[in-house]
Formats: structure tokens, sequence, C-alpha cells
């Protein structure tokens, strides 16, 4: 059996806000963080910006993400955050073109010498530990995530995450396991934790994965949207606890029923004003991969209050899941949509 590694939610824009992170703890995630906030807001202080880094008690360590390209934006955020964050995370992973393009987010793998600078000025303000989270390098001739990744341990960063893919390759291609485990192995005489990224979908790569790399655990994005009980699901297939859920040994649908409406209570106990903006996205994402999940959606994606999207899809779920219908596209549930937005 594979010795247990603590597993993490991958911090995602638009996906991992404060009810789903919580949820995700609740179905065996053990290390959650924000979504990536940019320092340039968060120095200046806007609101906007701040109301992002929402956590809850429940949610402990609170990590919360940063990006930026200028330092002086991200060493006075790391000042500022260090006060009520348990750990702040620098990300120097992202590709998208309006984060690259200020060079920051994965940009920065390109310079090296600002990446470290960066991360050093960061460490010395900071009253807590900082982590960082990055890819191999910017691209297949320019893979530097080793060097990087050994001068932000020996500036003592708690961890590295690393994701195993190019800013280049943004998401297409195949994670490179391969390398994770150079730097797990290099990393190993600072005693600073790698943490492994890319490719996790279930049970079985997340073995192959951690016997592949050896990292100090595992992260996982895209294959926890839409299915937060992934991580009990590996925990248990794994072996690594007696992990037990209300929809433990249960089918597919069941679980993803219970998460469905558990993330409707959590938005509602800890939603406030912001709490409720990915619930149609999230709605959508639960449908994914069940039988008629493609012909619900479009009704979904018609409710204009995205509050009252839970109760069709609630519905939607029941009568799948009792066996009354063997789609979710069952018409008691569809007319419910309609009715919703008609009003
Ligand atoms: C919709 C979406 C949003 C993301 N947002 C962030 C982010 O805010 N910060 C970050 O470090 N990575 C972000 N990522 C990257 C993920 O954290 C993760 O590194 C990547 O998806 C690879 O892991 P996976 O193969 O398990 O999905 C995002 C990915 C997706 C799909």
């Amino acid at each position: 059996m594979l010795d247990p590694v603590p597993l993490f939610l991958a911090p995602m824009a638009g996906v991992t806000d404060l009810a789903f992170r919580l949820l995700a703890r609740e179905c065996g995630a053990d290390v959650t963080a924000t979504e990536f906030t940019a320092a340039s807001g968060l120095s200046r202080k806007d609101t906007k910006s701040w109301a992002k880094l929402e956590t809850h008690p429940r949610e402990s360590p609170f990590i919360p993400q940063i990006f930026g390209g200028v330092e002086e934006e991200m060493v006075e955020t790391v000042r500022i955050l260090s006060e009520s964050a348990d750990v702040i995370d620098l990300n120097f992973g992202c590709p998208a073109p309006k984060v690259t393009k200020t060079c920051a987010g994965a940009a920065l793998m390109g310079e090296p010498d600002t990446l470290v600078s960066m991360v050093e000025r960061c460490i010395e303000v900071s009253q807590v530990p900082v982590s960082v989270k990055m890819r191999l390098g910017t691209g297949s001739n320019n893979i530097n995530v080793l060097d990087i990744a050994e001068s932000c341990a020996q500036l003592g960063v708690l961890r590295v995450c690393i994701h195993g893919r190019t800013l280049s390759q943004k998401y297409r291609g195949v994670a490179d396991w391969n390398i994770i485990r150079e730097a797990v192995d290099l990393l190993e005489s600072y005693g600073t934790p790698v943490i492994a990224n890319g490719d996790i979908v279930d049970a079985k790569s997340a073995a192959k994965c951690l016997e592949r790399t050896g990292a100090s655990g595992l992260m996982i994005g895209r294959a926890a949207i839409g299915n937060p009980c992934i991580f009990g699901q590996i925990k248990s297939k794994l072996g690594w606890n007696n992990y037990s859920a209300p929809w433990s040994n249960q089918s597919e649908v069941i679980a993803k029923h219970w998460a469905w409406n558990r993330y409707v209570d959590l938005v509602d106990e800890v939603g406030g004003p912001r709490g409720a903006r990915n619930m149609k996205q999230h709605a959508i994402s639960f449908t994914k991969g069940l039988p008629g999940g493609k012909e619900i959606r479009p009704h979904l994606h018609s409710i204009k209050d995205f509050r009252k999207i839970g109760e069709p899809l609630n519905l939607a779920f029941e009568k799948y899941a009792k066996g009354e219908s063997n789609t979710l596209a069952n018409p008691e549930a569809i007319a419910m949509a309609q009715s919703i937005y008609s009003i």
C-alpha cells in the first residue's frame, strides 16, 4: 500500500470559491487555497480583490494565492496578508495572456532572477510561511523548474507545487511527472516538500503519480470540477483511511447528488454577496458525464436567477438516483427549470 499523502484542491479561478473549498474539504481534500488574486489590486486595497480572499474558520489553514509582475506590489500584498493568512502561495504557473503580458504568473519562469528575488523579498516581509506553485518552464526549450525550485528551497519556502507542463503547453499534452520526480529528489536535501500536479483524475492516476514522483502531496484540479467527491474516493480506494461520508460506497450519481445539495447549503451558509457567483457554472459541471446531462444543461443555462438553480438540479438528481428516471433530463426537472426561467 502507498503511504498516505495530503490531497490538495488546486486553486482554480471561477471554480474554487469558498463554498466549493469547504465542500472539497468535507469530501476529503486536506488543503485548499483561494483562486489567484492580483497583487496590483490587493496592494491598492481594492475592495473587489479583497473580496476574493474570503475564508471561514473551517478553512484552516487559510491559504490565499496571489500573482503579480511587480515586486513591490507582491511584497506589499504579502506584508498585509501575512497578518491574517496561515500560508501565502505565490503563483508562477498561470498561462493566461492577460497575466503573462504583465510578466506575471508563468511568464516569470522566463525571468528566473526576478522570480527568485520576488520570493526572497516576500519571505523577508512575511510573518507566515510562503509557498510557490510553478510550471516546468516557459517552453520545451526552456525547462528550468529544477533551478528555480532549488533556489526557492534555499530561500526557505514551505513547499513547491509543480504542474508538470510548460507555459507554452497551457493545458495541452501530458503532464511530465518524471521532471517532478527530479525536483522531489533535488529538494529532499533541503527538506522542502514537492507537491505533484497535473493529470490526476482518479485513484489509479493518483497512485501512478505518487509512485512515479515520490511527491509529498498530490494536487487535483480539473477532475474535481463537478466532482469534489474525488478526494474521498481516492482515499478510500487507496485504503488511506476509513474515509466515511454519506455517499461513501455509493454510486457516482448519489455522490454527486449529495455534493451538489451540500454545495447549495454551503453557499447559503458562507456565500455572502459574492457567494453564488459560480453557482450556474458549478451546476453545469455537476451534470457532466451523467446520462441526460447534455439535455438538461440548456435548461439550467436559461435560468437567470442562478440562486434558483439548486432546485431543478436537485430534482433531476433525485429522480435519477432513485431509479425513477434513467436520465437527468427527466420531464419534471425540466418543467421546474422552465417554470423558473419563464417568470
Ligand atoms: C478553470 C481553471 C482555473 C485555474 N485557476 C488557477 C489559479 O487561480 N491559480 C493557479 O495556481 N492555478 C490555476 N489553474 C491551474 C490548476 O491549479 C492546475 O495547476 C491545473 O489545472 C493542472 O492540474 P489538473 O490536471 O489536476 O487540472 C486553473 C486551472 C483551471 C482549469
